[in-house]
């Protein structure tokens, strides 16, 4: 694991990204104007909450006041706390970070907030609207070779870089399922932007995830390091390849995407709390009665469609290091396809002929 620098996100900063859906089982805010709410720093800051519950909760993976106020009663419980503790907890958190239902206009003042993220490709930022948004999850899918783990290391070097120059000026999680993350790899697209190589290195951040159970519970850990590290990237590579092989037959289908969704919310309610961009990479299914179009689907059924915000579908051309990108859904944006060349330097415009050549 890398060394890293230390920063600590403002409370302020984390207020007015923590505005996010509340579901009906869920404890509402005490929403009284004219008492002035109190802050909360840490978890033994929290009336009620002791050292032995404060240990417990983090053994649990909620570390922070943050993690709290989006837990439901039941996800408390197994720190030996009761229902009605828990839903106690639950408010004195919320109430302290503003959660709170919000107008409409208040989220598009939300959406001002966010900020995008260069892939290295003119078209591909282009396709997507101007780069990778913050505040929701960017799926890559597409068979092996494709590129998505190129992409991948690509915006772990990005994301480093300046406003100015695409980035976010923070720093990157890498959940790696497939043991291919490789900081070689970092080094080398770290020298094409004239970047100092061990800096870059030290502000990406890797956890292996074995098991589907494990990348799980690394990332219900993630809040503390992610807070830490001015990490403003968190990447899963791959999102589903555990979950394929672990869950095998149709018996199993059921358990296996409630897990996937629960997983995925999760990564969403960080990418909003720490005004964050997120990627997930997926692989692709054969689909054998297909004769026309794509015989390819990616896994994860309607969880993963309808959770992933935008999906890109990734293809190798014919030959050479060119790649398609075909946007297949987005919130706003149209359709649309572009392609770029994943070379020595990492992912790179393609030029006019290169393009040319794939079409023909
Ligand atoms: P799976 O994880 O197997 O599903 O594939 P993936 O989509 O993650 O593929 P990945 O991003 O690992 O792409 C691998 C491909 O990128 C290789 O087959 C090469 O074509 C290309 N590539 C990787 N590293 C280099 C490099 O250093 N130089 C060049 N020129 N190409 C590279
Ligand atoms: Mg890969």
């Amino acid at each position: 694991m890398l060394n890293l620098k230390l920063f600590a996100v403002p409370c302020a900063y984390l207020d007015s990204h923590l505005k996010m859906t509340v579901t009906e089982d869920e404890p509402q805010p005490q929403t009284d104007s004219t008492t002035p709410k109190p802050k909360y720093e840490v978890l033994e800051d929290l009336p009620g909450v002791g050292p032995a519950t404060s240990q417990k909760l983090k053994e649990m993976g909620f570390h922070t006041i943050e993690s709290l106020a989006t837990a439901t009663a039941r996800e408390l419980e197994p720190a030996g706390i009761s229902e009605k503790k828990a839903l106690d907890v639950i408010r004195l958190a919320r109430g302290s970070i503003d959660l709170a239902f919000i107008r409409a206009d208040e989220l598009l003042k939300q959406r001002e907030n966010i900020d995008r993220l260069s892939t290295g490709s003119e078209v591909l930022d282009n396709l997507l609207g101007g780069g990778l948004e913050t505040q929701t999850i960017t799926e890559f899918y597409g068979e092996y070779g494709s590129g998505k783990s190129q992409l991948c290391h690509q915006l772990c070097v990005n994301v480093q870089l300046p406003a100015q120059q695409g980035g976010l000026s923070a720093a990157a999680l890498y959940l790696d399922t497939e043991n291919t993350f490789r900081t070689e790899r970092l080094v080398q697209m770290a020298q094409h932007l004239d970047l100092d190589p061990p800096e870059v290195a030290k502000n990406v951040v890797v956890a292996d995830a074995y098991t589907s159970d494990h990348q799980i519970f690394l990332l219900e850990n993630a809040d503390k390091v992610i807070k830490q590290n001015n990490i403003r990237l968190i990447i899963i590579d791959s999102l589903t390849s555990h979950f394929r092989s672990e869950y095998v037959g149709r018996e199993t289908l059921a358990l296996r995407q409630q897990k996937l969704n629960k997983h995925m919310h999760k990564l969403i309610r960080l990418a909003r709390a720490f005004n964050a961009v997120t990627v997930v990479t997926n692989q692709v299914m054969a689909k054998p009665d297909v004769f026309f179009g794509d015989a390819v689907h990616p896994i994860g059924g309607h969880i993963v469609a309808h959770t992933s915000h935008t999906r890109i579908y990734l293809r190798k051309a014919s030959r050479g290091p060119i790649r398609i990108a075909r946007l297949v859904s987005s919130p706003y944006l149209p359709d649309g396809e572009g392609i770029f060349k994943i070379t020595q330097n990492g992912i790179e415009e393609a030029e006019e002929g290169e393009g040319r050549r794939r079409r023909r």
